[in-house]
């Protein structure tokens, strides 16, 4: 029983510092803090039906059926199917984009990524960071850039809602540009600037639980673990004081 218990606890100790350990991960210069939380299923919700509406027209999450997005976000399957798959197949299919990648290079010069595993090898500040550092330049293509990932090919899939944002250079120093100093909101879009933050947190969270679903479920362990260990504790706790009374 004793090692039994032990193990528990060990168990429960390292899915403590897992956690904590996957908050600091995420960390770095230039980034903001995206601040998601697996445990905002609201946020996530949102988040899912953002990106499907402003994503998934060039992006894929292959490996997420859309029948698991809809049990582990608690949505009911069938609206699921009629407002989030936009193409065509049953909600039991992975989550693949309309876009053939050959297309994707003839439009962009690069065939937007599969963004399954994006919030394991970039983090989710930078995700969140990205989708806030778009802003408006005439040299490129498309008219796009970002500050974040300069010259990427993607145009700003948000701009109606943020609004459009221009680069304000540093001061020139010895007649060469410095960079760039901040980006200035030109002309307002359809959400305020803290209502868009929440709409980026969103997508953000959404794309954190698509890269690993399986982190949810964990979680929701972790909380059974510790308030077993919990009862545990007073139960001792109990025969300790039991025990005890005779011998005083
Ligand atoms: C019109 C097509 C298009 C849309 C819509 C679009 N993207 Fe992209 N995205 C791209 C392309 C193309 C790239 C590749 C950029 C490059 O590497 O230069 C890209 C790259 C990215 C990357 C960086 C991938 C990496 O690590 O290199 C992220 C993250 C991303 N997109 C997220 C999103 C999100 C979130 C949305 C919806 C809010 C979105 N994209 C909408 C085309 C698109």
């Amino acid at each position: 029983m004793k090692t039994f218990l032990f193990a528990k606890f060990v168990a429960a100790a390292a899915a403590c510092l897992l956690t904590f350990g996957t908050a600091q991960a995420s960390g770095g210069a230039g980034l903001q803090a995206a601040n998601v939380s697996l445990d905002n299923v609201a946020s996530m919700q949102r988040g899912a039906r953002l990106f499907f509406n402003y994503c998934s027209g060039c992006h894929s999450l292959q490996y997420l059926r859309y029948s698991r997005i809809a049990e582990d976000l608690h949505l009911d399957p069938k609206d699921v199917e009629k407002n989030l798959v936009f193409t065509g197949v049953k909600v039991g299919e992975h989550a693949n984009s309309h876009m053939p990648p050959a297309d994707g290079t003839k439009w962009f010069g690069k065939a937007p990524p599969d963004l399954s595993l994006e919030a394991r090898s970039k983090g989710s500040d930078w995700i969140y960071t990205y989708l806030k550092s778009f802003y408006l330049d005439p040299t490129r293509p498309l008219g796009w850039n970002n500050t974040l990932f300069a010259n990427a090919s993607m145009p700003n899939p948000l701009w109606e809602l943020q609004g459009l944002q221009v680069a304000v250079p540093k001061a020139a120093e010895g007649g060469h540009e410095a960079g760039i100093e901040r980006l200035d909101l030109r002309t307002p879009g359809r959400q305020t600037p803290e209502q868009f933050d929440q709409t980026v947190r969103d997508i953000t969270a959404f794309l954190q639980y698509a890269a690993e679903p399986a982190a949810l479920q964990r979680e929701s362990m972790g909380v059974w673990v510790l308030l077993y260990l919990a009862l545990f504790t007073f139960i001792a706790y109990l025969l300790k004081h039991e025990f005890w009374k005779d011998v005083h």
